[in-house]
């Protein structure tokens, strides 16, 4: 399956991540918690740097809790300021606010020294595609703020939201585009969404899905559509249990037909939206 996947628009929307982040203070990087690193791109390292940054592994309702604590640790490890997420949760949204004021805790330190009292913070939220970025801001905005724009200083025709006194948000989220060269990480990517869907295989993708949930996460599959075994040769095996799958759920073609297609659809959609448990599909190398 060829994975590449390159539209025009994204060298645009880099264009404008390097304006827009020239206004800001913090960066808060959306990552799927599924694949926190698959979902990253390694440019936001550069076009962020100098910027206080936020990771918030969104989607943790859908992971695995205890590889999700591994991916904490991984990138505190590494400098950073993380915090779990369901992103439709807006009660979460006041430790949010807190890890904002202390991933920046140096430039209000250093405003205040220079005298300069109340300064929100300006912050934006970037990720690639289907990380949650609108989700989140809608949830963090909520109602009680207010937009503000066109602001001396600000870029004519921005808008902040205004969450308090202390933290303003930018309302576009910067999208970054999926980057790799491993056909594992595309497969990732794939499963949880952030690659244009009509590009892809399903059917190739559910195998591969199957292959992986056969060797990671073995019994899953065999509870939820009530297979013989789901272990042995899964490499061989896979087929068999697409059309397994296929069976229990009446995917079968008028003429008695498996419906490979719809099958795999099925089984994608399902993982996608959590009904097959809390999965995720990598570790931290090294912590
Ligand atoms: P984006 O701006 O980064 O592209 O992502 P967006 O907010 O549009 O979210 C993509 C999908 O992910 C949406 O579902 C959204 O509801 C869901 N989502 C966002 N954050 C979370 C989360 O923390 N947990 C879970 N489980 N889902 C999340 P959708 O099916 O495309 O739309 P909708 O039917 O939910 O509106």
């Amino acid at each position: 399956m060829d994975f590449q996947w390159y539209p025009g628009h994204m060298t645009k929307a880099k264009r404008q991540m390097q304006e827009d982040i020239k206004l800001i203070d913090l960066v808060i990087e959306l990552v799927d918690a599924r694949a926190p690193e698959s979902s990253r791109n390694p440019d936001i390292n550069e076009l962020g740097r100098q910027k206080a940054r936020l990771i918030l592994l969104n989607k943790a309702d859908l992971a695995d809790q205890e590889k999700s604590r591994q991916w904490k640790a991984y990138f505190r490890g590494r400098g950073f300021l993380v915090v779990e997420l369901d992103a439709r949760n807006k009660k979460r949204m006041k430790e949010i606010q807190d890890a904002i004021l202390l991933s920046c805790r140096e430039k209000i330190e250093r405003d205040r020294k220079r005298g300069i009292k109340n300064r929100p913070v300006r912050a934006m939220v970037v990720g690639i595609p289907n990380v949650g970025k609108s989700t989140f801001i809608n949830s963090f905005a909520g109602k009680a703020c207010t937009k503000t724009g066109n602001k001396p200083g600000v870029t004519k025709g921005k808008q902040w939201i205004r969450l308090n006194k202390n933290v303003e948000l930018l309302d576009t989220p910067g999208i970054l585009w999926p980057k790799f060269d491993d056909r594992s990480v595309g497969m990732r990517l794939a499963w949880i969404g952030s690659m244009n869907d009509s590009l892809l295989n399903t059917e190739e993708l559910s195998l591969e899905l199957i292959r992986f949930l056969t060797a990671f996460y073995p019994g899953v599959l065999a509870a939820r559509y009530q297979l013989e075994e789901d272990g042995g040769d899964a490499q061989t095996a896979a087929p068999e249990i697409l059309g397994e799958i296929a069976r229990n759920r009446n995917c079968i073609r008028t003429g008695g037909e498996i419906d490979f297609g719809r099958a795999a659809a099925l089984l994608i959609e399902e993982f996608r939206s959590g009904r097959l448990g809390r999965i995720t599909l990598e570790e931290p190398d090294a912590i």
